[in-house]
């Protein structure tokens, strides 16, 4: 049986062997799909190891995906532009191919929801790794504007830069944003923390959505903020994750996953 992973450290509360199941069952492909706890600094090991045992495909999460970048035997263009590797394929000729998915899960996940990407004025919160996956994928649905606000000024501006060529995209300290946006996304990890992000109201009109990459049984301190604002589109991550991994699964098994039964699934998986 053809075998695939998801390697992290830590990896116990990984949804993606519930979300990868519900896949193969779903469009009828046999295959198993496991958690990999690699050591801290063993991953390059615990692949090969994976790989000597017949494994065929990996996601890879926090805090590998740019070791993974730098294993890879060959990247796409979105993996290199992201600069981390969320998704390994083993080629016909043993070598790895390298991928993100992460940033086309995101837009596939805004595009269900009904947001229009187009022309649209977008705020991107955080300019860590998931700010920097996100990029390139969303530059290529022609938004009318980026910018980027984090908490420390510099890294977005370097992100900015870093994809100036793809679209109009640049950077504002967080607290100095006055322009209003059709769309805000927040990449930062502050709820994780608990944390809200300290937001002008100004930021929002009364259309604005917003997204939050992350997602939990409770709602975001990021969407709290959106809904004490009033703002009736509102979304956190979930669509995401089920998203990248529908992106992971075409990859490998050349067949797209319906990802709507599968988000159902989970969050009542969650709740
Ligand atoms: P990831 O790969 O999940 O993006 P990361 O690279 O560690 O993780 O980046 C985390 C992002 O969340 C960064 O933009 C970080 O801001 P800094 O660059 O200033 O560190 C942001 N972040 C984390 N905690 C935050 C908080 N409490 N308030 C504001 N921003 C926060």
């Amino acid at each position: 049986m053809d075998r695939y992973a998801v390697i992290g450290h830590p990896i116990k509360h990984s949804q993606s062997p519930f979300i990868h199941q519900q896949f193969a069952e779903q469009t009828e492909q046999t295959l198993e799909y496991q958690r990999l706890l690699a050591p801290l600094n063993g991953f390059a090991d615990s692949l090969r190891h994976f790989a000597a045992e017949g494994g065929k495909g990996c996601n890879i999460t926090v805090p590998f995906k740019t070791q993974a970048l730098d294993i890879a035997d060959e990247l796409t263009p979105r993996a290199e532009l992201a600069g981390a590797v969320n998704t390994l394929h083993l080629l016909a000729d043993g070598r790895w191919l390298g991928d993100n998915t992460d940033g086309a899960g995101l837009v596939m996940d805004l595009k269900r929801l009904g947001f229009t990407l187009s022309g649209a004025k977008i705020l991107l919160l955080g300019a860590g790794g998931a700010a920097r996956g996100a990029l390139a994928p969303l530059l290529a649905e022609l938004p009318a504007q980026i910018v980027i606000a984090n908490r420390t000024p510099a890294r977005a501006e370097e992100l900015a830069q870093h994809f100036a060529e793809l679209g109009n995209i640049s950077s504002a300290p967080l607290e100095e944003l006055e322009q209003s946006f059709d769309i805000i996304i927040n990449s930062t990890s502050a709820s994780l923390q608990g944390e809200t992000l300290s937001l002008s109201e100004q930021v929002c009109h009364p259309d604005t959505r917003v997204y939050d990459m992350m997602y939990s049984a409770t709602e975001t301190p990021f969407l709290a903020w959106a809904r004490e604002q009033k703002l009736e589109h509102r979304y956190d991550g979930l669509g995401m994750l089920v998203g990248q991994a529908a992106e992971s699964f075409y990859i490998w098994r050349g067949v797209r996953p319906e990802v709507m039964p599968v988000l159902e699934a989970l969050r009542e998986q969650l709740a």
